[in-house]
C-alpha cells in the first residue's frame, strides 16, 4: 500500500509542480485511445507500474490542465494540495456521509463547513444545507425542495412556473425539467444592459401568468452569471419574493466565495436573504471535483422534500441533533466531501483564500485595462469576479468580419498550448471570455496573454 502510495504521490507531485512546461491542453481522437486502451475486461491481473505506464502514455497527456496557470476557460478549478490530500483520506477511509450514526467525525466535518459558508454568506443562525456534487446537483436539490413546498402548499405541478434570466446557467434551466416542472414553464426574464435581471419585467411577466391561472413559485436569480460575472438585483428580487411569497433561489456556484473578500461582499450583497443558495467550494474556493452545496434557511425545507426512512436504514435514525445527510438530497451512499474543504481552509486559514480572490479580480482588471489602452481591442463587459469579455474590434474591417475573425483568434491562441481562454456571444456578438480562479496565474501572464492575442490579430491582418 505505501509503495503504491508513495509512487502515485510523487507522480502527482511531479503534474503539480511542473504543470508550467506543460501543454495547458491536449486531445486525441477517440479512435486512436481505443485502440491504445482496448475494452475487453482483464481477466488476470496486472503490475502496477505497467499500470501506471499505460496512463502515462494514453491518460495523462490527454486533458486540459485545469489547475495550469494557463487555463483561463470556461471556470478553471485549481485545487490546493491539501485539499486533494483531504480527498484521499475521504477515500483512503472511505468514510459513508449518508448517515449519523456510521460517519460521526466525517458528518461532524461536514456540519462545521456548512456552518463556515453560513457565516461567510451572511446567511441567519440555523441555515444550513448539504455538499453536492457541484453546482448542478445544488440546483436541482434546491429546485426540488422548492417545487415540493408548493405541491404541499397544493399547488398543481402542471401549473408551477419558474423565473430565470438568459444567463442563467444551464443547469437552472436542467433542474426545473429534472423537476418535473412544464418546459413551456420555465420562464426567460429580461435583462438590463449589464446582463442582470430587469426586476420590472419580472413583476410584469409574474402578473401576466397569475391571471393567466398558472402558480408562480420559484425566482432564480444569478449571483455571478457564467458568462459575464454579473449579479441580478439581489435585494430588490428578495423584497419582491417576499411580498409574493415566491421562493428566492440564488445560484452562486460560481462567484460565491468571492464574499470572503471585501469587494465579493460588497458586490453580492443580498445574497443572505436567499430561500435557497448554491455555491461550488470546486470552483473558487480551491477543493478538487466533485464539490457543490446548496445551503437553505431552513433546512427543514431539505428534510420535507427528501427525507424517506425504509425498514432497513432504522438502526441508523439520527439524534435531535444530528444529521442524516441523506435526507437532505438524493444521495444515500456519499462520499466525506467536506473533508478536502476542511482541510484546505484549515491549512491556510481564510486570509490567504481571501487574498487569492482578490489577486484574481484584480488579473481580470490588468486585462481590462490592457484592452482599455488598446486601439484594436474592446471591452464587452467589465471585469467582474475575476471574467473579462472583450473582442478585437480593428479599425478598417466591416462589423460583419468581428465574428469570424475573433474565433480565429481565439483558435490560434489556443493552439498554442501556452494558454486556453474561452468565447461565448454577448448581445449576438461573438465574445473572447477570460476567467482567470487559479492561484498559480500571474500578473505576467495575463500580460503575456495579451501579447498572444495581439500577435493572433496582427498575423490575421497580416
Ligand atoms: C453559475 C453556475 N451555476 C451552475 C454551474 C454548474 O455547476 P457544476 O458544473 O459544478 O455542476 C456553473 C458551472 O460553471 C455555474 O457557473
Amino acid at each position: 500500500m505505501q509503495r503504491l502510495g508513495y509512487r502515485v504521490t510523487d507522480i502527482v507531485a511531479h503534474h503539480l509542480a511542473t504543470l508550467r512546461d506543460e501543454p495547458v491542453i491536449a486531445s486525441a481522437p477517440r479512435a486512436q485511445l481505443n485502440a491504445s486502451l482496448g475494452s475487453i475486461p482483464p481477466r488476470q491481473g496486472s503490475d502496477f507500474e505497467a499500470l501506471i505506464g499505460t496512463l502515462e502514455q494514453s491518460v495523462f497527456p490527454y486533458h486540459a490542465r485545469e489547475p495550469h496557470p494557463g487555463f483561463l476557460a470556461y471556470v478553471p478549478s485549481c485545487p490546493t494540495f491539501p485539499a486533494v490530500v483531504g480527498d484521499w483520506i475521504a477515500t483512503g477511509y472511505n468514510f459513508f456521509a449518508g448517515v449519523w450514526p456510521v460517519a460521526a467525525g466525517p458528518n461532524q466535518i461536514e456540519m462545521v463547513v456548512l456552518e463556515w459558508f453560513r457565516q461567510w454568506m451572511g446567511m441567519p443562525e440555523g441555515s444550513s444545507g448539504v455538499l453536492t456534487s457541484g453546482g448542478s446537483g445544488a440546483n436541482l436539490t434546491a429546485l426540488v425542495a422548492a417545487r415540493h413546498k408548493a405541491i404541499e402548499k397544493g399547488s398543481d405541478i402542471r401549473k408551477l412556473t419558474v423565473y430565470a434570466s438568459a444567463q442563467a446557467h444551464s443547469s437552472v434551466v436542467r433542474a426545473a425539467w429534472i423537476a418535473g416542472i412544464a418546459r413551456d414553464n420555465v420562464r426567460t426574464v429580461a435583462m438590463d444592459d449589464l446582463f442582470r435581471i430587469d426586476v420590472a419585467d419580472l413583476k410584469r411577466v409574474v402578473a401576466k401568468d397569475r391571471a393567466a391561472g398558472l402558480e408562480p413559485f420559484v425566482v432564480v436569480a444569478s449571483a455571478g452569471t457564467t458568462n459575464t460575472g454579473s449579479v441580478d438585483p439581489l435585494n430588490d428580487l428578495a423584497d419582491y419574493c417576499g411580498s409574493e411569497s415566491l421562493w428566492l433561489h440564488v445560484d452562486a456556484a460560481y462567484a460565491g466565495f468571492a464574499a470572503l473578500s471585501e469587494e465579493g461582499k460588497a458586490m453580492l450583497r443580498g445574497i443572505e436573504r436567499a430561500d435557497s443558495l448554491t455555491l461550488d467550494p470546486h470552483k473558487w474556493l480551491f477543493v478538487p471535483f466533485e464539490c457543490g452545496c446548496v445551503m437553505v434557511r431552513d433546512p427543514a425545507v431539505l428534510s420535507d422534500a427528501f427525507r424517506i426512512m425504509p425498514e432497513y436504514l432504522k438502526d441508523v435514525e439520527p439524534g435531535e441533533e444530528e444529521v442524516n445527510f441523506a435526507d437532505r438530497g438524493e444521495q444515500l451512499t456519499r462520499y466525506s466531501r467536506a473533508l478536502k474543504i476542511w482541510m484546505s481552509v484549515s491549512y491556510f486559514g481564510t486570509d490567504v483564500i481571501r487574498s487569492e480572490i482578490d489577486a484574481a479580480m484584480d488579473r481580470a482588471r490588468l486585462l481590462e485595462s490592457l484592452v482599455a489602452q488598446s486601439r484594436d481591442f474592446e471591452s464587452l463587459c467589465p471585469a467582474q469576479f475575476g471574467i473579462f469579455c472583450f473582442r478585437a474590434r480593428p479599425k478598417g474591417i466591416a462589423e460583419g468580419a468581428f465574428d469570424g475573425l475573433n474565433e480565429r483568434i481565439n483558435a490560434k491562441v489556443v493552439s498554442e498550448g501556452r494558454f486556453l481562454i474561452s468565447s461565448t456571444r454577448l448581445h449576438g456578438n461573438f465574445s473572447l471570455r477570460m476567467c482567470t480562479l487559479g492561484f498559480r496565474t500571474t500578473d505576467d501572464d495575463i500580460r503575456e496573454l495579451f501579447a498572444a492575442l495581439e500577435r493572433a490579430l496582427a498575423s490575421e491582418l497580416s
